[in-house]
């Protein structure tokens, strides 16, 4: 039997959920965003596995009730990762993708083996009508999903929501990697281990994040004042703002803080003026790399493992590999790093380049 006080408390729980989920229907819909070449830009919906996917409002801002409470449990939870250390640690495998994943089967090779040492996740656009599910690997890893486009936090959010989903999903998940539909594993699944769990590191919570954190670029004065020429202050001044590359792998520490993170969230989230959403509007970009940067600067390895071709780039995208470009020699290229680490991955690759990659996965990319 339940006493009065707990039916009231039940009731007012249930009127306080219930206004949480009703309100964001109740305000009018965000103004079209000029929407750019979007197919670097992963989306949304695919809800396997997970809470609802998102409403006909969509290209939200992903402050919704449901990703609200993913984030408190995600947050809440993330604790427990930390103590569990019997489990063989994984590298949780993070795709954010808006058409099919051409490159599964050559994930799977590089999968192939490894069983119980990594996860796979993937946020998914709706609209995408993924051919699913592509391969073993990726079947029924797909997470609950939202729209999102290129100019707009809604990458962020996305980004945040599969960090929580992957926190969420198994406590053995210690780094983070996210890639998209044109990543490409350039280095076998051991060495790539090997270097994220160097064989004296037996302290896990030591662990450094890969993720590119660059000051002083050109483009920072028109990124910093993209929302307004004040709109970052007071919680971030022009010298604390930071750029780096969008894809990163983060250790589960660094993933369980930007999940948690309201302050600088609620700053980046704000959209774009419309004037600048053309050239100056990538807060993926900035919000990763401004956060992890005031957080815990020397946690961090302000290197990316993910390599990225901006020689020639156009309109915001990076070279864009295709079938004849693909060799051995281009491999050792891309690899080649001026960090401890060499290359663990690159972009873009075209769909066209998983023939010639599969031919030489077993004697050049994956070769030990
Ligand atoms: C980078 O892209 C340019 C074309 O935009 C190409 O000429 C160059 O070879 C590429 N570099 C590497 C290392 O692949
Ligand atoms: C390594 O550093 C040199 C000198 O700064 C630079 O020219 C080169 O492009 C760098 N290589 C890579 C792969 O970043």
């Amino acid at each position: 039997m339940m006493s009065s006080p707990m039916v009231l408390s039940l009731l007012l729980f249930v009127s306080l959920t219930a206004l949480l989920l009703l309100a964001p229907r109740l305000s009018p819909p965000p103004p079209p965003v000029a929407a750019g070449d979007q197919e670097e830009v992963p989306a949304a919906g695919v809800g396997v596995g997970g809470a609802g996917s998102g409403g006909p409002w969509g290209v939200g801002v992903g402050e919704e009730a449901d990703d609200l409470a993913l984030f408190r449990r995600a947050t809440l939870d993330a604790g427990a990762g930390a103590a569990v250390s019997a489990a063989p640690s994984k590298v949780a495998f993070l795709f954010l993708t808006n058409s099919d994943l051409t490159f599964g089967p050559l994930w799977e090779r590089f999968f192939a083996g490894h069983e119980g040492r990594f996860s796979v996740y993937v946020h998914a656009d709706p609209a995408a009508q993924l051919l699913l599910p592509p391969t073993p690997s990726f079947r029924g890893r797909f997470v609950a999903a939202k729209p999102t486009r290129r100019a707009d936090p809604s990458l962020i959010a996305a980004e945040r929501r599969l960090l929580a989903a992957a926190l969420l999903d198994d406590a053995a998940n210690v780094y983070f990697a996210l890639l998209s539909q044109h990543c490409v594993p350039l280095q076998s699944f051991a060495r790539l281990y090997g270097a994220l769990f160097p064989p004296r590191a037996a302290h896990h919570h030591r662990l450094p994040s890969y993720i590119e954190v660059l000051t002083g670029e050109p483009q920072m004065p028109s990124r910093y004042v993209a929302r307004g020429e004040d709109a970052m202050l007071p919680e971030v001044p022009y010298d604390r703002f930071r750029i780096g590359s969008q894809f990163f792998t983060l250790a589960r520490r660094h993933a369980a803080l930007v999940v948690g993170e309201r302050r600088l969230w609620r700053k980046f989230r704000v959209p774009c003026l419309p004037e600048m959403q053309q050239d100056s509007c990538y807060p993926e970009e900035h919000y990763f790399p401004t956060l992890l940067d005031m957080a815990d600067s020397a946690g961090v390895a302000r290197y990316t493992l993910t390599r990225v071709n901006w020689t020639g780039s156009v309109a915001g995208h990076p070279h864009t590999y295709t079938a004849p470009e693909v060799s051995p020699r281009l491999i050792a290229q891309l690899r080649a790093s001026n960090h401890t680490h060499p290359y663990m991955f690159a972009r873009k690759f075209a769909p066209d380049c998983l023939g010639p990659l599969l031919a030489i996965a077993d004697t050049v990319l994956f070769k030990d």
